[in-house]
């Protein structure tokens, strides 16, 4: 059901509701990134302004309080993803800089000629092209399982490839092109059964997922994005098991990674700060720390209901309207919707769309190769949050509908 009191409860939560005029935007492209309440841009605010000082480096009271700070934003993130202790939480920048920093260093630290690693066709483009840099430096190979034509990953392809004894499994957790939720436990468990490392790319749908319990859980790295989940861009984390931190290279080398430094050696701190050279982004951690409390605090059941109820709403909605086809659409789908519109470029119909206020995303979507292997050069897509609503479908289909008018109709010669 959806519940309009309820949705007009979150809009009150996010600036850029009230600050915006009437009718509200319809921001449908909540895959791409999230908007962020009105806590989240106090918070970042609050530590601007009453946190000064370093991380980790000095001796002064300021330079502890944001260290104590930074510290608990962290532990914040690893009770959320359920880990064994806040040292498994490394920040990075992104869910892109996190794969590319597994791949790169298991590579180096693991990868040896003839070595495979295992992904899907559905992969975005950053838990694909990391993996096959790292495989071409130690002259392994790219195992990957196809698609069937309703865009869910082929089991069969998947066993047999699993069957090749791959070092590494990795795929995602949500599709970002078609929302279809992938059987990541049943697949962890297949994968680790097999003796690989499985790595799981939840930059997607991780802000709908039930909690991940991830100590109790059969994966190796997990990987996401802050801006995803309600929380600013910049910050991102990596999950890893305490046991792969110890043979996992640090990413970059540098200030406050390294525990004892003399003219010929350096030996490393201890993880988490061994992964974290340099001055990380502070601010962001705060701010992510306090999306996450933002999205604690709104009831499981009720974003999942609404979740669902709009999904299939737009699922309804689009497939009645003339010359608009579904792509990998599913009833379980995590708040995204692909589609096309007959004889019009995905990105004129985003251009039509946003001439109503609707903001939608459109092109390769970054998955290229999935979005081919499901017979497209490029799709639109809509993406659902729980500010949304039917209006924002009912504005989008205008807008698709004065596409159809200027190209299909009034422009033909
Ligand atoms: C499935 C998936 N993986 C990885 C990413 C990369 O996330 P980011 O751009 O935050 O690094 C995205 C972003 O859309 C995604 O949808």
């Amino acid at each position: 059901m959806i519940d309009a009191q309820w949705i007009a409860a979150r809009r009150a939560e996010f600036p850029f509701f009230t600050d915006s005029g009437q009718p509200p935007p319809a921001y449908l492209d909540n895959a791409a990134t999230t908007l962020r309440p009105r806590v989240v841009a106090t918070a970042l605010a609050r530590a601007c302004t009453d946190l000064t000082g370093n991380v980790h480096r000095a001796t002064h009271h300021w330079s502890e309080e944001t260290t104590m700070a930074y510290e608990a934003a962290r532990a914040a993130v690893a009770r959320w993803l359920g880990a064994a202790e806040p040292a498994e939480v490394l920040f990075t920048r992104n869910a892109t800089e996190s794969l590319n920093w597994v791949a790169t260093g298991w590579g180096q630290a693991r990868g040896q000629p003839g070595a495979r690693v295992l992904v899907t066709a559905q992969e975005h483009h950053s838990n694909l092209l990391p993996w096959r840099a790292a495989l071409q430096r130690c002259g392994g190979a790219c195992l990957v399982a196809g698609v069937q034509p309703d865009g869910r990953v082929d089991p069969d392809q998947w066993h047999a490839a699993l069957a090749q004894q791959p070092q590494v499994v990795a795929f995602p957790l949500v599709s970002n092109v078609t929302g279809i939720v992938n059987p990541v436990a049943e697949w962890a468990r297949a994968a680790r059964a097999a003796g690989a490392l499985v790595v799981l790319d939840a930059a997607q749908g991780l802000i709908h997922h039930p909690p991940l319990a991830l100590a109790a859980s059969d994966f190796d790295f997990v990987v996401g994005s802050g801006h995803k989940l309600f929380g600013p861009p910049g910050i991102g984390f990596l999950w890893a098991r305490r046991a792969h931190l110890n043979w996992l290279p640090p990413p970059l080398l540098g200030g406050e990674m390294v525990a004892t430094v003399t003219a010929t050696t350096a030996q490393w701190s201890e993880p988490p700060w061994r992964f974290e050279a340099g001055t990380p982004n502070i601010i962001g951690a705060l701010g992510f720390a306090a999306a996450l409390d933002y999205l604690r605090g709104l009831d499981r059941d009720q974003r999942t209901n609404h979740l669902r109820a709009l999904t299939q709403y737009a699922q309804t909605a689009l497939a009645a309207e003339p010359g608009v086809r579904l792509v990998g659409a599913r009833p379980e789908s995590a708040g995204i919707l692909a589609f096309t519109v007959e004889g019009i470029h995905p990105h004129d119909v985003a251009q039509f769309a946003d001439a109503e206020n609707v903001a939608i995303r459109a092109g390769r979507l970054c998955a290229q190769p999935y979005i081919e292997a499901l017979g497209h050069e490029s799709l639109c897509r809509a993406s659902f949050q729980v500010y949304n609503d039917e209006s924002d479908i009912q504005r989008l289909l205008v807008g698709i509908r004065r596409a159809r008018a200027f190209f299909l109709a009034e422009h033909k010669p």
